[in-house]
């Protein structure tokens, strides 16, 4: 397993719990995941690096978690040396690396999309912005770890944005804003057969109501009562499985986590993003449902035989994880702070303490402590018969730990087990038939690009 974070720890505990797994090891790994495995000091996105470990490990199959080393090729390296990995290559990465080129995919497959114009100077971004219009939503084309993007109804904000891009050497993705609640569908690709995970959804802002700005994820849960029957059929056939044929056709097949980043919006469903890997906080909530053996599941998708697999197994409980962040994440999280109360907080019923930006220190009995070394520090899944108990137990968790300056949401799953979200009829599926003289699904997926390449 390659990666420090939650989902890492996630995926870290799935795999733990897979009969089939005889041996697991993490590279870098973080104080939670060092808890339960074997951690060596790797720095991940060194193809080199990785793939000597792994074959010192005699590893069987290589996991890759986070985007930085599959957009780096670390994927290929392992692959090049003989080595099974689930995760795309550097490639099929790009669908994640570059907005532009996700964009240009789906143009070609006819999957619905926003709007969007790529601007590389200021005159295109204002252009650009006064065709769509408020709430603007002003994207970096490259990997920003979930932050690059700024939705806000401010001109100038947007603008400032895109002027930081283009002084980081960046380009912008200008975009059509999606209005409708938002869904995350992983799908586990082995480069022509795709089976969904439960859906889930993500809380992205930094605080309660959706205030503040996008972080990498506050919190998710699954499974979404609230969803239309068939919105995971309508999902395969109108975006992943196009997608995937389409990398195919390229001599680029997709093998990994298809995450499809979704808007249910009043003109139906329409891809906000793709990400190549699951997705956090999301995994930490929907590998809590999963039954079915994980192990096997990635090896059968890094070996190309997914097709041989029956359908995955869930428990009915709902799951809901709720993210601890240091002070001052997103902007500038504090580091070094003492985690309290891990002990207590695993010890609730029907909780797990997932660790992301963690480390040890020595404490002054010398002792190891753990401290937050990131801005994610940790998640707590709380599960449940129903979203209010999952929400209850995740809370009664997360109540246990202390954090000087620590922030998290109250409000994750809030209104989904209040039953109030509400879903856009034009996204209920089965969709009506379209009359001939509508344009066809995905014809309004791109405008042309002004002056740059799409
Ligand atoms: P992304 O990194 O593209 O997923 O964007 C992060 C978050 O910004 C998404 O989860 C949405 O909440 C929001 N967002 C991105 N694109 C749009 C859009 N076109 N309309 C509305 N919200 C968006
Ligand atoms: N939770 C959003 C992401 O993983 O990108």
């Amino acid at each position: 397993m390659l990666g420090s974070g939650g989902r890492e720890h996630a995926l870290v505990r799935s795999l733990a719990g897979d009969p089939f797994v005889t041996e697991l090891h993490a590279a870098p790994g973080n104080a939670g995941i060092e808890q339960e495995v074997t951690c060596h000091p790797v720095d991940a996105v060194d193809g080199q690096a990785v793939t000597d470990l792994a074959r010192r490990l005699g590893t069987e199959l290589v996991v890759i978690g986070p985007e930085a080393p599959l957009v780096a090729g670390v994927g290929d390296a392992l692959r090049e040396a003989g080595i099974a990995v689930f995760g795309p290559s550097a490639a099929a990465a790009r669908l994640e690396g570059s907005k532009a080129f996700a964009k240009e995919v789906m143009a070609a497959a006819n999957v619905p999309t926003a709007m969007a114009r790529v601007a590389a100077t200021r005159e295109e971004t204002v252009e650009a912005l006064d065709t769509f219009g408020s709430p603007y939503v002003v994207k970096d084309d490259g990997l920003a770890a979930g932050k690059g993007v700024v939705v806000t109804e401010d001109r100038d904000a947007a603008l400032a944005h895109a002027e930081e891009c283009f002084r980081a050497g960046s380009t912008v993705l200008i975009e059509e804003y999606l209005r409708g609640p938002e869904v995350s569908l992983f799908v586990l690709c082995d480069g022509r057969t795709g089976i969904p995970l439960s859906p889930a959804q993500d809380f992205k802002r930094i605080h309660d109501g959706d205030e503040g700005p996008n972080t990498g994820g506050m919190g998710a849960y699954t499974p979404l009562d609230w969803a239309p029957a068939g919105l995971v059929d309508e999902v395969m056939d109108r975006v992943a499985n196009p997608v995937l044929a389409e990398m195919a056709s390229r001599g680029t097949p997709f093998v990994g986590v298809l995450y499809c980043g979704l808007a249910l919006t009043p003109r139906g469903i329409r891809v906000v993003e793709f990400n190549v890997r699951f997705g956090d906080p999301e995994t930490q909530a929907v590998l809590a449902r999963l039954k079915t053996p994980l192990g096997s599941l990635l090896l059968d998708a890094a070996k190309g035989r997914l097709d041989e697999d029956e359908q995955l197994h869930w428990r009915p409980a709902s799951a809901v994880a709720v993210v601890l962040a240091a002070h001052g994440y997103p902007a500038s999280p504090r580091t070094g702070d003492r985690v309290h109360g891990l002990k207590k907080a695993a010890a609730e019923p029907a909780v797990t303490v997932l660790h992301a930006g963690t480390g040890t220190a020595a404490g002054k009995d010398g002792h190891g402590k753990v401290i937050a070394t990131g801005g994610r520090v940790l998640a707590v899944v709380g599960r449940g018969e129903g979203l209010e108990a999952a929400r209850e137990r995740a809370y009664a968790g997360i109540a246990r730990i202390r954090l000087e300056g620590g922030q998290y949401r109250t409000d994750i799953a809030a209104t989904a087990a209040a039953g109030t979200i509400e879903v856009p009829a034009a996204a209920r599926p089965p969709r009506p038939s379209r009359a001939a003289t509508e344009p066809a699904a995905g014809a309004d997926t791109i405008i042309p690009s002004m002056g740059t390449t799409v």
